[in-house]
């Protein structure tokens, strides 16, 4: 067997696991989501809160149950995928028409997965003439610009960058952004297209280019947070919240960089963002241990027993997918391509519970949430499913259209 015919078995077996278990879990939580992250690897239902009953769409988690429908629905064609994709498409019109939960740069994860997702998806039924599916494309695009123009006003003057957390008016939030956001922004992106209204754009490309010139540092590597002042626009300082020190690099943070400032440079076509792609992928991949997952942050290496974050290794696969697509440089672009490989390979040899042998609802164990409060360490994470799911898919189907 070549290399390349062994790589499609073994990617072809990760999916047919990954699919076991997404069809369990769109038939076991049905119209309740799962928590963040699993306890002991099994997902509990997402708990009450004071405003919000347990199993709730709150929070910036929920849409990843839905992206894996729709990419377990495109591999399938499966009719039970495609009415658990659309019971999330009808909640997440729910969250934005009532304004529940919409305080966060994560809109952008939420609705480009929910919404924009089935909008891209359904219009071909649409379009045969299909009224079912036209009314449901109707109501994806609208509930996904309406979250767009939540996110908007996010946009603080005179610093042009996106708030992350919270409030606007908190002052421990305020001014302040994460690597994360560059994720959030395809849905401006989207709007734009949509729309035709430069705003969402210029948005999308002062957001970026903020977050290039300071989250970005000198060495290559990333700050998680960072802020600026809301009166001036001056950029103050970077700081973490999830990696281990304010200088040191968060992993997670490092692999959202490689996937962000790749989507954003095709989206803006700016080569600078090209170029911070590329020092975030080198950094990333001259950090890792040898089997090509990385520490929960960058600080840590071989020898360490600090805990992994497998989820920071699955979107680093597809993000260095993404980068060698665009890289017009044929060494760097092999290059990307392969290390992707590699981590996809260590993944799945020593990462799923298939590897492992444990019973579990997720499809990736080993990921971090956030290591410094103790939350969600080294158990399964829906964003991880996700993006495990999506390099799987990247990597079985060549022809495959990101969502993002
Ligand atoms: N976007 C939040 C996280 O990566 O934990």
């Amino acid at each position: 067997m070549t290399s390349v015919d062994e790589l499609a078995t073994t990617v072809g077996s990760a999916i047919d696991d990954a699919l076991t278990t997404v069809r369990g879990t769109a038939k076991a939580f049905a119209d309740r989501y799962p928590d963040d992250t699993t306890r002991g690897n099994q997902y509990p239902v997402r708990p009450a809160d004071t405003t919000h009953a347990e199993g709730a769409n709150r929070g910036w988690t929920t849409s990843f149950p839905a992206g894996m429908d729709w990419l377990a629905w495109e591999l399938t064609g499966d009719d039970a995928l495609l009415q658990a994709g659309l019971r999330h498409l009808h909640d997440f019109d729910r969250r934005v028409h009532e304004g529940d939960d919409l305080e966060t740069h994560d809109l952008g994860f939420l609705y480009t997965l929910a919404c924009v997702t089935p909008w891209r998806l359904l219009a071909p039924a649409a379009e045969a003439g299909d009224a079912e599916a036209a009314r449901t494309l109707a109501a994806a695009r609208e509930a996904a610009l309406l979250a767009a123009d939540h996110l908007m006003g996010r946009l603080l003057e005179p610093a042009g960058i996106i708030q992350a957390w919270g409030d606007l008016t908190d002052p421990a939030q305020r001014g302040r952004t994460i690597i994360d956001s560059l994720m959030n922004m395809p849905l401006l992106t989207w709007a734009g297209q949509q729309t035709g209204e430069p705003r969402y754009a210029d948005a999308v490309r002062r957001h970026t280019a903020q977050l290039r010139e300071h989250i970005l540092r000198a060495d290559d590597s990333t700050f998680h947070t960072f802020y600026w002042d809301t009166e001036t626009g001056e950029a103050l300082r970077g700081g973490t919240e999830q990696g281990a020190f304010d200088d040191s690099c968060w992993a997670r943070g490092q692999a959202w960089g490689v996937y962000g400032f790749t989507l954003n440079h095709e989206a803006t076509g700016d080569v600078h963002l090209l170029d911070a792609a590329r020092r975030c992928a080198d950094y990333f991949l001259d950090h890792l241990p040898a089997d090509g997952v990385p520490f929960w942050d960058l600080a840590y290496g071989d020898g360490s027993d600090e805990p992994r974050d497998s989820s920071a290794a699955a979107i680093a696969v597809c993000g260095l997918h993404e980068l060698a697509r665009v890289e017009p440089d044929p060494e760097r672009a092999a290059r990307y391509a392969a290390e992707g490989v590699r981590i996809l390979r260590g993944l799945m040899a020593g990462y799923t519970p298939t590897a492992e042998g444990v019973a579990s609802d997720a499809l990736l164990l080993h990921s971090v949430y956030d290591a410094p409060k103790g939350n969600g360490v080294d158990e399964g994470s829906l964003w991880g499913d996700y993006f495990y799911l999506e390099a799987l898919v990247r990597h079985a189907r060549p022809d495959w259209e990101r969502y993002w």
